[in-house]
């Protein structure tokens, strides 16, 4: 029986364990993590969304304090336009992010970043140009673009010295998101190095509508592989979405992929970013708790445990804090839903909004408990305590699963370990 480690990921030079572990902000997929796929051999990804947020809890700087200092005037505004970034910190930062992650990296893989365009910071453009130009500055391996269709990503960094050199990815859902993205990119004369397909199961915000369930991954992929070889075009391509154990990863290895992109599985590994109680909330989910639903502003379809704080919750805008959605005129859908509601209610009640959420918040929290659709199985790949919580994996445990196991088997960590 075949197992993913039968398999190779080429790329340029690099020849890699063909596991990608998928970006999961904010600061849920760590450096910790990324860095202990790229020393066993794969690919892994951090994320840029809040980077602010997360330079500041990692390396010790101040940025959010001083973006709250410099727009306190606009808390009570409804109007949020005057909250915009400064460039040069939003350059810093990432650099700080990124090149400290490069740092640290070790062994034969590679450390990307998921740079997603739904992050529109009050001035999506320019704010998105400062995101990739720094990463690259700061010696990151590979982009991934996300959540977005990037029409204008590849334009905004073909006069950097690295646009040749870096790893470039795009993810999409379609074949028609696919063709729309090439036909942009080929202006810069560069084809993406390698295309990951996100089908419906996947955890985050979905390129599906609320008919997600009607999609299969293995169709979106045996479609884009066809359209792909039709016009001679040879790019890896990389699933997404529902790739739970070794044997999965191998169907689609089998079928022409070449490596898979994961992530669930991590969310309960010691190195994942999420705090231990959210950890056992993740391996104690049923089924049931799992909901796709709208209340993300990005306008996307969201999946999360439905019953996390993030959901029904009525806390203040904070965008001169955070302001991470505001979109190029300064409008968030939650700080409007919430606005709305302030207005409609008496003084002094208190605000509850169940349509929206305010992802800056609750992201940097961790209370907006956004999954894939497994991680109802995730209690069948660890033990439980004596106290009856489920134990924490390594990464590495989960990663060397995903490699060496065959059929639909998951290595168990060893008793008393
Ligand atoms: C907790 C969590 C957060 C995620 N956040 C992001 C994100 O910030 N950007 C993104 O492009 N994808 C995000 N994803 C999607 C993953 O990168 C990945 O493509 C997908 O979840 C793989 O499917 P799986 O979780 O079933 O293995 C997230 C997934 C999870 C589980």
């Amino acid at each position: 029986m075949k197992r993913v480690d039968d398999y190779r990921l080429r790329l340029g030079s690099h020849e890699l364990v063909p596991i990608v572990v998928g970006g999961m902000g904010v600061d849920i997929s760590t450096s910790a993590l990324a860095l202990e796929a790229a020393r066993l051999g794969g690919i892994g990804h951090i994320s840029d969304a809040m980077v602010h947020t997360v330079t500041d809890r990692r390396y010790h700087t101040h940025y959010v304090k001083d973006r709250l200092r410099q727009y306190k005037f606009n808390v009570g505004n409804p109007d949020k336009s005057a909250a915009r970034f400064d460039l040069g910190l939003l350059a810093e930062a990432t650099r700080l992010h990124v090149g400290k992650t490069m740092e640290a990296k070790r062994g034969p893989g590679l450390v990307f970043v998921n740079c997603m365009e739904k992050l529109t910071m009050n001035s999506p453009r320019e704010t998105l140009r400062v995101r990739l130009r720094a990463a690259m500055d700061a010696g990151i391996d590979g982009i991934t673009l996300a959540a977005g269709l990037h029409l204008g990503s590849f334009a905004l960094i073909q006069d950097h010295p690295r646009f040749r050199d870096v790893k470039l990815g795009i993810i999409v859902s379609s074949l028609r998101a696919l063709q729309i993205f090439l036909k942009r990119s080929a202006r810069s004369a560069r084809m993406p190095d390698y295309i990951v397909v996100e089908g419906p199961l996947a955890g985050g915000h979905l390129g599906f509508g609320a008919d997600w369930a009607q999609y299969d991954l293995h169709a979106i992929l045996a479609e884009i592989r066809a359209w792909l070889a039709a016009e001679r075009l040879d790019i890896p391509l990389v699933p997404a979405g529902g790739i739970f154990t070794g044997g999965d990863a191998v169907d689609f290895l089998e079928k022409g992929a070449a490596a898979v992109q994961v992530a669930t599985r991590f969310t309960v590994t010691h190195e994942c970013g999420l705090p231990d109680d959210v950890k056992q909330a993740y391996f104690q989910a049923t089924e049931e708790q799992i909901e796709v639903n709208d209340i993300s502003p990005t306008g996307y379809p969201m999946r999360m445990l439905r019953r996390c704080p993030a959901v029904g919750s009525g806390v203040r805008p904070n965008c001169e804090a955070f302001g991470y959605l505001l979109d190029g005129a300064g409008h968030c859908q939650y700080a409007e839903a919430w606005e709305r509601e302030r207005a409609r209610l008496p003084e002094g009640q208190k605000v509850r909004i169940w349509d929206k959420t305010c992802l800056c918040t609750h992201m940097r929290n961790f209370d907006c408990w956004t999954c894939g659709h497994y991680t109802w199985r995730l209690k069948e790949t660890s033990l439980r305590d004596m106290g009856g919580g489920y134990r924490l994996l390594s990464a590495e445990h989960v990663f060397r699963d995903y490699q060496y196991s065959a059929g639909g088997k998951i290595e168990l960590p060893a008793p008393g370990a």
